[in-house]
């Protein structure tokens, strides 16, 4: 086993934990928000904000995805204490499942107990018009590894139910916060695949008959982590682009990048809008 390849371990949960217990005082988080590809912005409302780099958090490798800053920013949102990671770990950075899983689990072990998932993910649905917002009713995991692989972590069950990933209430009030913005919001099945090289017009056209309406490369690992520990779990994906062969035109990060930074406002109005009814 090589050390990307090692479990998360119930001590570098720990310890992370504790490191990030330590600058954030008296703030006791109850909700952690992470940021997908070019949605960094969304944590610049957070007030109060004290900035924790990845780096200063043991167990936390440096993220190298473009796109992604790198950081945990604790603070308030709407009055409610969050935490707020720009910078995933992804397996195809040739990270681990456990890994990617380890912010979510250290999140578990704060106290947080929302989860809400933000991801860039190609609109395989074809009414879906790019750039737009699609609340994630559920997801297929394509990525063929799994964070709950190997030895049972504390406080995990051995076999989660999966039958409501992305909560049934929190999903409803996500709908109306859009309906009262007048945010458009899609709502479909993320496909999760490893990635990095984009998928060709045939596994597109598998994907579509395979039920999924978007695909990416993130956000399953995190979920299976938050749900086998109790966290309910609200995702988001910004659908940045049409999946590949749907358009005539090559697929870019360049391109994914500038959409998602033209939802971001709307998304973190979203988000907002959220946490002020929890
Ligand atoms: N495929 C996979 N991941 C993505 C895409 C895509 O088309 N767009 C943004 N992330």
């Amino acid at each position: 086993m090589n050390h990307r390849e090692q479990g998360a371990g119930s001590s570098s949960i720990g310890a992370a934990a504790d490191a990030v217990a330590r600058r954030l005082g008296a703030l006791e988080p109850r909700v952690a928000i992470v940021l997908g590809s070019g949605l960094g912005s969304v944590a610049d409302a957070v007030q109060s904000a004290i900035r924790i780099p990845q780096s200063a958090i043991p167990g936390f490798p440096k993220p190298a995805a473009p796109g992604h800053k790198g950081e945990l920013v604790a603070g308030t949102l709407e009055g409610v204490p969050v935490l707020v990671q720009s910078g995933r770990f992804h397996l195809y950075e040739g990270h681990a499942p456990q890994l990617a899983a380890l912010p979510a689990r250290v999140f578990a072990r704060l106290g947080v107990r929302t989860l809400i998932v933000t991801n860039a993910a190609g609109g395989i649905r074809l009414t879906f018009r790019p750039p737009t917002l699609m609340l994630i009713a559920d997801h297929i995991n394509l990525m063929f590894r799994n964070p709950l692989e190997g030895a049972l972590e504390e406080g995990e069950q051995r076999f989660p139910d999966m039958s409501d990933p992305y909560d049934r209430e929190l999903r409803a009030l996500a709908r109306e916060v859009a309906l009262q913005q007048q945010i458009g919001l899609e709502e479909g099945v993320y496909a999760a695949l490893l990635g990095p090289s984009y998928e060709t017009p045939a596994e597109i056209r598998m994907l579509a008959r395979l039920g999924a309406d978007a695909v990416g490369m993130s956000t399953v690992p995190e979920v299976i982590a938050a749900r086998a520990r109790g966290i309910r779990c609200l995702g988001f994906s910004s659908i940045t682009n049409v999946a590949a062969g749907l358009s005539a035109a090559p697929l870019s990060h360049e391109e994914v990048l500038a959409a998602g930074a033209r939802l971001a406002g709307q998304l973190a109005t979203l988000i907002r809008g959220v946490l002020a009814r929890l």
